[in-house]
């Protein structure tokens, strides 16, 4: 965290700044504790990510729609760093190879590794709670494993198909939205800012 956690009570309006529907999911389920008024971007304008850290990302989406709407606002940037790739695709990781969705991502990162015996990859997520007068509180989580030869699970978004945690035999997408919270990157990031807000 790189600054102090505001408390914010029962009820409050939170934006979540993410137009991607598995994020959404996975942080509306880690923060129902805390009873805050989740809302989608409904129409609401991101910024490019023109960042090249997942901070400066994840900072531009929350400031922007928190000034845009005025209440406190939620993002998540991520990615997935491949050991044999030098840690792409990175920050870069919904646009890797210019590929359209997933399925498509997943197959070029597939025929990148094909005959490539080094398997270990990590994600990365940094989630940001941003307020409508510039305070921001950031959170880190990272999950580290080694990617399959192909894809193995139906559940999940994104790399989850191709991704088994270290000390898992399961894919990320072979288990349920719980499994995959307690142990993965945003899920450490989201039960970071859960223990602050706790404390705050
Ligand atoms: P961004 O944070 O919107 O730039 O996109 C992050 C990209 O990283 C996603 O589109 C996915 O391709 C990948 N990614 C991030 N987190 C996950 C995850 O939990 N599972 C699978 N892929 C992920």
């Amino acid at each position: 965290m790189t600054s102090e956690a505001r408390r914010l009570e029962d009820g409050t309006r939170v934006v979540v700044a993410t137009g991607n529907a598995g994020k959404v999911r996975e942080i509306a389920a880690a923060l129902g504790g805390l009873g805050w008024q989740l809302e989608g971007l409904s129409g609401l304008p991101l910024p490019d990510e023109t960042g090249t850290t997942y901070e400066e990302n994840a900072a531009l989406k929350a400031c922007a729609a928190a000034l845009m709407r005025g209440v406190p606002a939620l993002a998540d940037d991520s990615g997935l760093e491949v050991a044999a790739l030098d840690g792409q695709p990175g920050v870069y990781s919904a646009r890797f190879g210019n590929r359209a969705n997933d399925n498509e991502r997943n197959l070029y990162l597939l025929e990148k590794l094909r005959g490539q015996r080094d398997r270990r990859a990590r994600f990365v997520s940094v989630v940001i709670l941003a307020h409508p007068d510039g305070h921001v509180e950031t959170y880190r989580g990272e999950l580290t494993g080694r990617l399959l030869e192909g894809p193995r699970g139906e559940s999940g978004f994104g790399y989850d198909p191709l991704f088994v945690p270290d000390g898992e035999t399961r894919t990320l997408a072979e288990m349920t939205l719980e499994d995959k919270q307690a142990i993965s990157h945003r899920g450490r990031a989201l039960a970071g800012l859960l223990a602050a807000q706790r404390s705050a």
